[in-house]
């Protein structure tokens, strides 16, 4: 499963990438208020970090705006996926910006029909997002499961990009149902790599090793 990182903070994402934990990027509009950026500057600067695909947003409702606004952020790199909401106009949006080449990830995805129509419409991402269903009381990960496979039964190569990923259990089932991608907040990424056992187990390795008296460097 790939890894893209869910944030548009530059220092985030430098760090991360430089472990090599960043497959690629995903922003939205929240994210990009929340970090104070102008959109196309700091798109082009993670366009310039990451080789993967970097999610950018349209922000208009209409599918002309819609295109437009899509084409001007295609055009601040090759890596670049424009980003678009699940309304009709959203899906002639993908349409249109697949048939010209544009990476197109659907997002605001909530239903499985919805997820048909972005593949149908030709998206290279699907967009659902978990942490918001579960916040309504509807199991965020049975949507992926049903996705997985629905584009199984017919062969669709859109790829299914778990989003609103809040926890590391979310990340360990999305593995499991076999999504494509998950796009997980730089905190999540890091929690993956706690464990109560390892602390403790490291705890006790400190003590008997102060024992020994002994150092290596
Ligand atoms: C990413 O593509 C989504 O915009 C993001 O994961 C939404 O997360 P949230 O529900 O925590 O805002």
């Amino acid at each position: 499963m790939k890894f893209f990182v869910d944030t548009a903070e530059i220092d985030d994402i430098a760090e991360l990438n430089a472990l090599g934990m960043v497959d690629g990027v995903t922003t939205n509009p929240s994210l990009i208020m929340k970090s104070g950026r102008d959109i196309l500057e700091v798109t082009r600067e993670i366009c310039a970090l990451i080789d993967g695909p970097v999610s950018a947003e349209v922000v208009a409702l209409n599918a002309e705006d819609m295109i437009a606004e899509g084409r001007k952020l295609a055009q601040i790199a090759d890596n670049i996926a424009v980003k678009v909401p699940l309304t009709w106009d959203g899906l002639k949006t993908c349409k249109t910006l697949t048939a010209e080449g544009i990476m197109v990830n659907v997002t605001l995805c909530f239903s499985a029909n919805q997820a048909l129509l972005a593949a149908k419409a030709g998206a290279t991402f699907i967009s659902p997002f978990v942490g918001r269903l579960d916040d309504i009381n509807v199991d965020g990960m049975e949507l992926i499961a049903e996705i997985r496979q629905i584009y199984d039964n017919y062969g669709f190569d859109t790829q299914i990009l778990v989003a609103s990923i809040r926890s590391v259990e979310h990340v360990t089932q999305s593995a499991l149902i076999g999504a494509d991608v998950a796009t997980i907040p730089p905190a999540v990424i890091r929690k993956l790599a706690g464990h109560v056992l390892t602390d403790k187990g490291l705890e006790g390795f400190m003590k008997d090793w102060a024992k020994t008296g002994q150092k290596i460097l």
